[in-house]
């Protein structure tokens, strides 16, 4: 049978619906961001972020049926993101996917955020084949995992504080540049001069495939004490930082691939559409005679795409009761395998 699955991301701060068909592909999806809401606050805020959704699924989801131009009854499966995330967040995409299930008399299934990450550059025309290497790289995640199959997991290596995101995020506040601050300290970056300041390659010096990214806003912090924030200055700081941030993922992702054996790497989560971090795991894998996987970026960030694919993988899976948990914390070795 073709699944047809309705797909709702809502674990922060984006809505993102979308309609994934296992042999047409994907039929359309829909965003709504919530930055300008949390941007006077500098950062989400849990309690608005589950009422804007709240507001907003339900026309995302007329919306994406229109664009697709398939109706309610073609639609054989609901995906909801479960976690992990912000519990309120989490609970109104939860909430609204088993209603239309339950109204729809189609199977609903919860599907694991970052794993929707990982499968994210399926939907690409270059899809990568198992097995491969994932770096997942987020707001709240930093992980390399050795991926076998879908729900084949194994972590090699995560986060021991921050993750690469919020300490970009983290940066960009110390900086006064705007949230999310991902994109805010790529961007002033492209200006600063190179060698002006050097901060630590975190954990590069010992073995394994851990990260640590707290003491990179420490040195953003003691930075910017010492001088004047001039607009240079903060490009400066902000191409220091990035360097450093990406040098760290880049040294790991070389050890994971040469530790696995593995010939691919796939990145994702929001962090993976930094420029900088692209370029440099490409010459990476080049030398490494490894192939690249990339989303295209605007599903490096959250999207409901990904949760529609994720969702029509794991449809057999559907928990046929009407009750619903969400699971704020949850480890990707916890899933079953497909
Ligand atoms: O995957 P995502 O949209 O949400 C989470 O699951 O967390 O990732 C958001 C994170 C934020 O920390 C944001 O600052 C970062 O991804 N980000 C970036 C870029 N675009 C988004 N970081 C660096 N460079 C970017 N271009
Ligand atoms: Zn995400």
């Amino acid at each position: 049978m073709v699944n047809r699955v309705l797909g709702i991301e809502t674990s922060c701060d984006d809505t993102g619906v979308a309609i994934y068909d296992d042999e047409r592909g994907l039929l359309a999806h829909a965003l709504y961001s919530q930055i300008e809401t949390h941007q006077e606050y500098g950062g989400v805020v849990p309690e608005l972020a589950a009422r804007d959704h709240i507001r907003k699924i339900v026309p995302l989801v007329d919306a994406v049926l229109n664009k697709a131009g398939c109706t309610q009854e073609s639609i054989n499966g609901v995906a909801y993101t479960c976690g992990p995330g912000l519990a309120g967040a989490l609970l109104a995409g939860s909430a609204v996917a088993k209603g239309l299930a339950f109204a729809w008399r189609v199977p609903a299934v919860g599907v694991h955020h970052m794993e929707g990450h990982m499968l994210a550059p399926m939907l690409e025309d270059k899809a990568p084949e198992f097995p491969f290497v994932a770096l997942l790289v987020s707001g709240g995640h930093t992980l390399l995992a050795e991926v076998k199959g879908i729900g084949q997991y194994k972590i090699l290596g995560q986060t021991l504080d921050d993750a690469v995101g919020e300490a970009f995020d983290k940066t960009a506040k110390i900086l006064g540049l705007g949230y999310p601050g991902g994109p805010a300290i790529a961007k002033v970056a492209e200006q600063g001069k190179p060698g002006r300041f050097e901060f630590p390659r975190p954990m590069v010096d010992r073995p394994g495939m851990d990260f640590s990214y707290s003491g990179l806003k420490t040195s953003a912090l003691n930075t910017v004490a010492k001088n004047e924030l001039d607009s240079q200055t903060i490009s400066d700081i902000a191409h220091a930082f990035q360097e450093a941030a990406v040098d760290t993922l880049t040294i790991k992702c070389r050890r994971a691939l040469k530790h696995t054996g593995a010939k691919r790497l796939v990145v994702a989560g929001g962090v993976g559409a930094n420029k900088r971090l692209r370029t440099s795991l490409k010459t990476m894998t080049q030398t490494e005679q490894c192939e690249l996987f990339f989303p295209r970026i605007e599903f490096c960030t959250d999207n409901g795409a990904m949760i529609a694919y994720a969702g029509a993988k794991r449809l057999h899976q559907a928990n046929p009761e009407h009750a619903f948990q969400v699971k704020p914390r949850w480890s990707l070795e916890d899933l079953p395998p497909v």
